[in-house]
């Protein structure tokens, strides 16, 4: 057995509404690069060798609850927002007995790193304290509580924003909201912090000076790292927040040898996936589950999310690409709509405004212009000509159309679904498919033409005529 006091829980405070957001949504579920803020402090929280994750949720608890699900944490309820003395106070009650250090960290708080929080039980350990408070010191303190140190820099306790008075609101030297406390301590205490402040709230900063009162050690530890301890209480802070998440997520990308025309412009999703040797462009998005595979070029302006994009695939400005699969080597755009549920086999090519929706296309086949291919299976060397519409819907049911291998599909046809194609049938451009093409045949289905000798002549003198 090793020794009780090397064992961790980290608590993660989520249950307030964030009234500053002015938002009907809770603010730990406010996304920043695509993920529900309280998701970042979670995986710092799983980065550490902790017992156990315990989310203190309230505020939208079902949706915050969702977001969670599928993580390895415990949840409680915090029925009513008291204040963060009252929430640490639940989850403590749910770990009751343990004597090991508790690690707090806020829900809003989505820059955080495991190795930040690393620091701060290095830190709180070599003091031997019974409470380690993260500090930072910034530009602009106001809304945070105020680091109030004796002369010899001890810290004496932590003053609320809307409890301080003008000499401690100059304070530059900020709580974070991260502390790390011994669990011993902290479940002594918890229930004996009281309400008697401005907000009239149940303060977890209290516990600082319930400590020096106890004759315990208690520590400030203040870190460099701002940007990882930054707050998110507005939404001009989500959006400072956003840019930083930002711009680390691009960075990770390029050490592993991804190369931007311009990083800034480049908007990567934090569960993105990317191979080596990409290239992408300015004015990208890629979202949610999306994996990139070696090589691929990634022109201006597309919108990938949910797909799984092959090897040394080239996909030119401007296309939406969504819960798809796009084969190794493949061409997409410009000004592609891939829509869900397509699935592209290797060296397909898809060209200008095309929209393609639960297609399946094989190996080796284009459409290259103006298409909609919906609800169709298409097989391998295909050609579908300029301005082909599968018609899958007849105002009430989606219906397929079948194509096999190496058919040929002459410009503006129409498929009508559900209608199958045999291999190797030719459709003569101009046609609407009503049947089904066997295999090698001709389909062709358009008025004939006849010419009328000389007409244009005839016109002008009846128009001539009539204007007399
Ligand atoms: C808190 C700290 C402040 C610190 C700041 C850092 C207190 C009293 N103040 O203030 O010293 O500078 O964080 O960002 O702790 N929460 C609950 N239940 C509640 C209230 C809050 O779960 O009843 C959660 C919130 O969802 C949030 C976190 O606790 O994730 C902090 O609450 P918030 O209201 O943002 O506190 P601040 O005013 O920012
Ligand atoms: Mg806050």
């Amino acid at each position: 057995m090793g020794n009780i006091s090397e064992d961790i829980i980290t608590i993660i405070l989520g249950a307030g509404l964030g009234k500053r957001m002015k938002s009907g949504v809770a603010k730990v579920l406010h996304p920043v690069a695509g993920l529900p803020m309280i998701l970042y402090p979670v995986k710092a929280a799983g980065e550490l060798a902790s017992l156990k994750t315990v989310v203190v949720v309230g505020h939208q608890a079902d949706r915050v609850k969702d977001v969670l699900s599928g993580k390895d944490v415990e949840i409680v309820h915090q029925t009513e927002q008291k204040g963060t003395a009252d929430a640490v106070r639940l989850a403590v009650e749910s770990i009751r007995d343990f004597t090991g250090l508790i690690v707090v960290l806020c829900g809003d708080v989505p820059l955080i790193t495991s190795e930040t929080v690393t620091g701060l039980i290095d830190a709180h350990k070599k003091a031997g304290a019974s409470i380690t408070v993260l500090t930072t010191e910034v530009d602009d303190p106001s809304g945070y509580g105020r680091i109030f140190r004796d002369n010899n820099g001890s810290i004496l306790k932590i003053v609320e924003d809307r409890d301080a008075d003008d000499s401690i609101k100059r304070i530059k030297e900020i709580n974070t909201g991260i502390y790390v406390f011994n669990g011993g301590f902290l479940s002594k205490i918890i229930s004996g912090i009281s309400s008697a402040n401005a907000q009239e709230e149940f303060y977890i900063t209290d516990s600082v000076e319930i400590g020096i009162r106890k004759g315990l050690k208690v520590v400030a530890h203040k870190t460099m790292q701002r940007e990882d301890v930054m707050g998110i209480n507005t939404r001009a802070e989500l959006a400072i927040a956003e840019g930083i998440m930002r711009s680390r997520i691009n960075n990770r990308h390029m050490l592993n040898g991804v190369t931007f025309i311009n990083p800034e412009t480049v908007y990567i999703e934090d569960n993105v996936r990317i191979a080596r040797d990409v290239t992408i462009y300015p004015g990208t998005f890629i979202q949610g589950s999306t994996v990139i595979g070696e090589g691929c070029i990634i022109y201006s302006n597309s919108r990938i999310r949910d797909s799984r994009i092959g090897c040394g695939v080239t996909i030119k400005d401007a296309c939406v690409i969504e819960e798809s699969k796009v084969g190794d080597n493949a061409q997409i755009g410009p000004f592609a709509h891939i829509r869900p549920g397509t699935v592209l086999d290797k060296d397909v090519r898809i060209g200008n405004f095309v929209e393609l929706k639960k297609a399946f296309m094989g190996e080796g086949s284009k459409a290259n212009h103006l298409t909609y291919l919906g609800d169709a299976e298409i097989g391998s060397g295909v050609n579908i000509g300029a301005g082909t519409i599968t018609c899958n819907y007849d105002g009430y049911k989606k219906h397929k159309t079948t194509i096999g291998n190496n058919v040929f599909v002459g410009s503006d046809v129409q498929f009508i679904a559900p209608v199958n194609i045999g291999d190797g049938a030719l459709i003569a451009a101009g046609s609407t498919v009503t049947k089904d093409v066997p295999p090698g045949a001709l389909a062709i289905s358009r008025v004939e033409q006849g010419n009328k000798e000389g007409y244009a002549e005839k016109r002008k003198k009846i128009k001539m005529k009539s204007e007399k």
